[in-house]
């Protein structure tokens, strides 16, 4: 087990991460390709960096749009990221095997605090498996990938979570192992599901803002795709 468990955390996490990231530098080189052809094509209109950076903030920072509708998911949805994005990027022991792997690091938050948002999480997590599930709105416009991956984050969790507690009845070795796994799979699904507007999504703004800005002549290109050469400018 002990081997399993040291190759798991190795070589395959090596070789995992390296998917990940470059999977996600594709998409945003990708991305960013696409905005500058779309840029030149239609470059006399200016566009408001200022104001679209402004809005890529507050979207990525939403607390002030909490309330405004569906106030319950949104905060199960912005806690849930806290715990995603803190406990995996700042927990002592995942920064431990990083330095042992990579000689990497950086500051690690204090693990009874990152034990609380674990227990946040799992909350929040449930929270939204069961708005999945449970309200019809939401249940139509999902698919199964959407549960699969709400479950697969909760497996983590709960594994890491259990793995720290004394007198937990699964041993050790097993539920790191699990853990480890199931992080790995997370970590390889990123950059192919949806999970990958983790890098696009401060591009959403941008995107949208320069996919408005049409083209000179575009109206009448337009206008003639839709109706062929009976169709006329106004
Ligand atoms: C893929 C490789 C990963 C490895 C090798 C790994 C390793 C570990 C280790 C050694 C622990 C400490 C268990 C203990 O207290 O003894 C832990 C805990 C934890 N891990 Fe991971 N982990 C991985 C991925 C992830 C990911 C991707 C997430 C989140 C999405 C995550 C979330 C957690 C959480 C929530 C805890 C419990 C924190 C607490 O209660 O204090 N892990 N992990
Ligand atoms: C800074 C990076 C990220 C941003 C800005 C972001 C933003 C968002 C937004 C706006 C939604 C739509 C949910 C809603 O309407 O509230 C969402 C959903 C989701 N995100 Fe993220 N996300 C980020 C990183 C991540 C990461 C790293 C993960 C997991 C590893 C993740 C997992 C999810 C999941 C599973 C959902 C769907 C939740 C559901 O089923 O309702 N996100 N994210």
């Amino acid at each position: 087990m002990d081997l399993w468990l040291a190759l798991a955390k190795g070589v395959f996490l090596r070789f995992v991460l390296a998917v990940t990231i470059l999977g996600l530098l594709r998409h945003v080189a990708l991305s960013l390709a696409a905005l500058w052809v779309a840029i030149r094509r239609a470059p006399a209109q200016s566009l408001d960096l200022r104001q679209i950076f402004g809005e890529t903030l507050a979207w990525l920072f939403p607390i002030r749009r909490l309330h405004r509708n569906r106030f319950g998911y949104s905060l199960a949805s912005f806690l849930f990221h806290v715990g995603v994005l803190f406990t995996s990027l700042f927990l002592v022991n995942h920064i431990d095997i990083l330095r042992d792997q990579f000689g990497i690091g950086w500051y690690a938050i204090p693990k009874g605090i990152l034990d609380l948002l674990a227990v946040v999480t799992i909350i929040a997590g449930s929270s939204l498996l069961l708005f999945r599930i449970y309200a019809s709105s939401s249940r139509q416009l999902s698919q199964l990938s959407d549960y699969g991956l709400l479950v697969l984050i909760l497996g983590i969790f709960w594994s890491g979570f259990l793995a720290g507690r004394p007198g937990n009845p699964i041993p050790y070795a097993w539920l790191m192992l699990f853990h480890t796994l199931s992080g790995a799979a997370l970590l390889l699904v990123i950059p192919y599901s949806k999970i990958a507007h983790c890098v696009l999504f401060p591009l959403i703004r941008l995107g949208s803002a320069v996919g408005w800005r049409l083209a000179p002549l575009a109206g009448g290109k337009v206008v003639q795709r839709l109706h062929g050469p009976e169709g006329r400018q106004i």
